[in-house]
């Protein structure tokens, strides 16, 4: 098919297409921030795209992530490949080709994934949250064991509930065996509400998520199970 994967270093015709043509189509509208927003921060230098093309230059598969140098976090935000291309392989090889730049980039560090969680309630029309999980784990990803909510985008009234933070490559100086540095974690979040919500709010379920950073020893990561 003639496919190859291509860098977006600013936001041009690719990334345009990539936004109106993958994204938005794939992602519920809570869970995906603007195409200006993504934009500026593509211009910023603080986010990076890789899109797999066709012959013709069109976007078949796109990878998007957005850095913290405070918190040597990379996050996955947002993974598509267009529904005629599905169950090709073609994202489970973006995948590892994103992880595999931005982990010899940016280490040490830390790149991670937000997915919904299995046990909540689905949104059938995005795809199989437990499909999904299963095309993470077998890319090696590992499920923090935090009670994890997406930002609310605008404000905390807006949060995605139910969802999953995957760990797609751990630098050694960022683990303690199977856990995760909760410092590096607790600034990402910090940083990641205020961004999102415009502050941290101070309720139960931030609280939550907080304690579960703090805990001595780290954040443990492992499989996911039903229930956990
Ligand atoms: C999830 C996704 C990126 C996988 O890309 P892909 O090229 O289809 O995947 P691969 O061919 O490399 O691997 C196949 C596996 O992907 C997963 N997968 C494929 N289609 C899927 C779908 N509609 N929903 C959920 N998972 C899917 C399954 O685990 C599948 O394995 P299986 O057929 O044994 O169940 C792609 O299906 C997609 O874009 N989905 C919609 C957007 C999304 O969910 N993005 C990820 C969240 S950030």
């Amino acid at each position: 098919m003639g496919l190859r994967t291509v860098e977006c270093t600013s936001p041009d015709a690719l990334f345009t297409a990539v936004y109106r043509e993958l994204f938005a189509p794939s992602f519920p509208p809570e869970e995906l921030e603007s195409e200006a927003a993504l934009a500026r921060a593509l211009h910023a230098g603080s986010a990076s795209l890789f899109a797999v093309v066709d012959e013709a230059g069109g976007p078949v598969a796109a990878a998007f992530g957005e850095w913290s140098a405070a918190a040597r976090v990379q996050l996955l935000t947002y993974l598509a490949v267009g529904p005629a291309a599905r169950g090709g392989g073609i994202g489970g090889r973006l995948l590892r080709e994103a992880v595999r730049s931005w982990a010899a980039r940016r280490d040490p560090c830390l790149v991670l994934a937000e997915i919904e969680d299995p046990d909540a309630p689905a949104d059938e029309a995005h795809g199989d949250p437990r499909r999904r999980l299963a095309f993470y784990e077998a890319a090696g990803a590992k499920v923090l064991d935090v009670p994890y909510f997406q930002p609310g985008i605008g404000g905390p009234g807006a949060r995605v509930h139910g969802m999953l933070l995957l760990v797609l490559h751990a630098a050694p100086q960022l683990t303690r065996g199977e856990a995760v540095d909760g410092g590096a974690l607790r600034t990402f979040l910090e940083e990641y509400l205020e961004e999102a919500e415009g502050t941290i709010a101070r309720d139960e379920e931030t609280a939550a998520l907080f304690a579960a950073l703090d805990r001595p020893g780290g954040v443990p990561m492992g499989h996911w199970r039903p229930g956990s």
